[in-house]
C-alpha cells in the first residue's frame, strides 16, 4: 500500500521551507518593531475552551473542530485558531497582573480545521496571530491594523484592501440581534437547517451562512451600522479618523460580521485581489473582544487581535528566486582516502568559525564533486588531495572569481575571511 499524507495536510519540502524561514523572519522582525512579544500555547486544548470562545453557533465548532476523547474520556480539541488558547493562557497564568499594557502578543503555527481542502485552504494550516490585552483604545484598534498592514506591505504584496466594521458594544449587538430575527422570521422555511438552528440561538452567523449567501433575505438583512449605540458609533468613528489621519487606506463594509463569536466593536480584514490565490482572497482577519477574558474566568480585559493565515501569505509571496542566498560559503572535495580525515577536521573548523560548509562522501571524482559545487552555489571549492595532506595545504578555488591558490592550513580562516570581505 502506498502512504500518503492525510487529506488537507503538505509536507513542506526544502525549497517551502526556505520561503516559510523567510516569511517567520520578516513576521518576527515586525513583531519586534510592534513590542509584540512571542507567546507559544499547546497545540490541543480542552474542547470546552473553544466551544465558549469561538461560539458554539459558530461553523468552526459546529462542523469543522477535530475533536476527541483521550484515553481517560476528556474531550479534546486540535485548536481551530489561536485566540482561545492566548486568550486562556493569559488568564490562566495571571498575565493581567502584568503592569504595562497592553499585553502583546504575536504566535504562529498549525492550526487544524476539518475544511474541504483546497488552494490556500488546508485542514492543518497556519496561522500568524497576534492579541493586543487589557487597553480599550480606539488608537490601539488602529495599531493592530496597521501592523496588519505593515506586513502585507513588508511581503511586497500588491492589491490588498483593508476592509473594516463594527457589531458595537452588547447593547448594540442585542438591538442588531432583534431585528436580524425580525428580518428573518418570514424566510425560514426557505433557509438552511443551519440557518434555522442560528436563528434560535445566533442570529447573527445567517449572515455568514455559505448556503444561503445568495438568499434575498441576506441582501436587505439590517446591518450592524444601523443599531449602534451613541458609544459604539463615536468608537468606530474615531477608529475611522485616526485610519484617516494616518493616511491608511480603508473600506468599511456594513456586511462583514467575521465568523468567531467573541467579536465587538471593530472587526477587519485583508483581503487580497492577487488572482494567485484564487477564491481564497481573504488573507487574515481579526477584531475587537472585550468580554472573552472575562468569560474565561479573568478580570474585565479588552482585547484586539488579527491573525494570517500563512498558507496564503506565502503563495502571495511567490517563488524565493535567491538561490546565492542560500548557497554554502565552502564545499571540501576530499580526492582520495587519505583526504578525509584532514577533510572532515576541515570541515568541523570551519563551522566553528562560523563558516556554512558542507563535504563530499560519496568518494567521486573531481568532475562529479565540481558538479555538486554549482548545484550548492558553493563560493568556494576547496579540494584536497593526497599530495595537499602530505604539504599540509589546500587549493582553494573561487568559484565567482574562477581562480585558485594554495593555502597553508593554519591560514585557511584568515584567507577564507579575507575574500568573503573583499
Ligand atoms: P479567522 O478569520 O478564522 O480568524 O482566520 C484567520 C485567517 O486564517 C483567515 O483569514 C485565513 O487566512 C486563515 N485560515 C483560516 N482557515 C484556514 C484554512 N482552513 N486553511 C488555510 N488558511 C486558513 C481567526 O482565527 C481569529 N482567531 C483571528 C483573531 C485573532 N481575531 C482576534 N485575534
Amino acid at each position: 500500500m502506498a502512504y500518503t499524507a492525510p487529506r488537507g495536510t503538505v509536507d513542506l519540502l526544502t525549497e517551502e521551507t526556505a520561503k516559510w524561514q523567510k516569511l517567520e523572519q520578516i513576521l518576527r522582525t515586525i513583531s519586534d518593531l510592534y513590542n509584540v512579544k512571542e507567546i507559544r500555547t499547546p497545540i490541543f486544548e480542552y474542547t470546552e475552551l473553544f466551544n465558549r470562545s469561538v461560539g458554539d453557533t459558530s461553523d468552526i465548532v459546529t462542523k469543522e473542530m477535530y475533536t476527541f476523547e483521550d484515553k481517560k474520556g476528556r474531550s479534546i480539541t486540535l485548536r481551530p485558531e489561536g485566540t482561545a488558547g492566548v486568550a486562556r493562557a493569559f488568564v490562566e497564568n495571571k498575565m493581567f497582573s502584568i503592569a504595562d499594557k497592553p499585553v502583546k502578543l504575536y504566535y504562529m503555527g498549525p492550526m487544524f480545521r476539518y475544511e474541504r481542502p483546497q488552494k490556500g485552504r488546508q485542514r492543518q494550516f497556519h496561522q500568524f496571530g497576534v492579541e493586543m490585552l487589557g487597553v480599550e483604545n480606539p488608537a490601539l484598534d488602529v495599531e493592530a491594523m496597521c501592523m496588519a498592514v505593515t506586513i502585507v506591505k513588508a511581503l511586497g504584496l500588491k492589491n490588498v484592501r483593508l476592509v473594516i466594521n463594527t457589531l458595537g458594544d452588547a447593547k448594540s449587538r442585542e438591538m442588531h440581534k432583534q431585528a436580524l430575527k425580525e428580518h428573518f422570521k418570514p424566510y425560514l422555511s426557505e433557509l438552511c437547517y443551519d440557518c434555522n438552528q442560528r436563528f434560535e440561538k445566533n442570529p447573527l452567523r445567517i449572515l455568514d451562512c455559505k448556503v444561503d449567501k445568495e438568499h434575498e433575505a441576506m441582501k436587505t438583512a439590517p446591518k450592524t451600522l444601523d443599531y449602534l449605540t451613541d458609544e459604539s458609533k463615536a468608537y468606530f468613528e474615531e477608529v475611522c479618523a485616526l485610519l484617516d489621519d494616518l493616511e491608511v487606506e480603508y473600506e468599511v463594509d456594513p456586511n462583514l460580521v467575521r465568523g468567531l463569536d467573541y467579536y465587538c466593536h471593530v472587526v477587519f480584514e485583508v483581503i487580497s485581489d492577487d488572482p494567485v490565490l484564487g477564491a481564497q482572497a481573504t488573507l487574515g482577519g481579526g477584531g475587537r473582544y472585550n468580554s472573552l477574558i472575562e468569560e474565561l474566568g479573568g478580570p474585565v480585559t479588552p482585547g484586539i487581535g488579527f491573525a494570517f493565515g500563512m498558507e496564503r501569505l506565502t503563495i502571495a509571496l511567490g517563488a524565493s528566486d535567491d538561490k546565492e542566498e542560500d548557497g554554502l560559503d565552502v564545499y571540501i572535495m576530499p580526492l582520495g582516502e587519505k583526504a578525509i580525515s584532514l577533510s572532515a577536521q576541515i570541515l568541523a573548523m570551519l563551522r566553528a568559525n562560523g563558516f556554512k560548509a558542507d563535504m563530499d562522501y560519496l568518494k567521486r571524482g573531481m568532475k562529479a564533486q565540481f558538479k555538486t559545487v554549482d548545484r550548492m552555489h558553493a563560493k568556494f571549492a576547496m579540494i584536497i588531495g593526497e599530495d595537499e595532506v602530505a604539504k599540509e595545504v589546500v587549493n582553494i578555488k573561487d568559484t565567482s572569481a574562477r581562480s585558485q591558490e594554495t593555502v597553508k592550513l593554519e591560514e585557511i580562516i584568515t584567507y577564507l575571511e579575507s575574500k568573503m570581505e573583499g
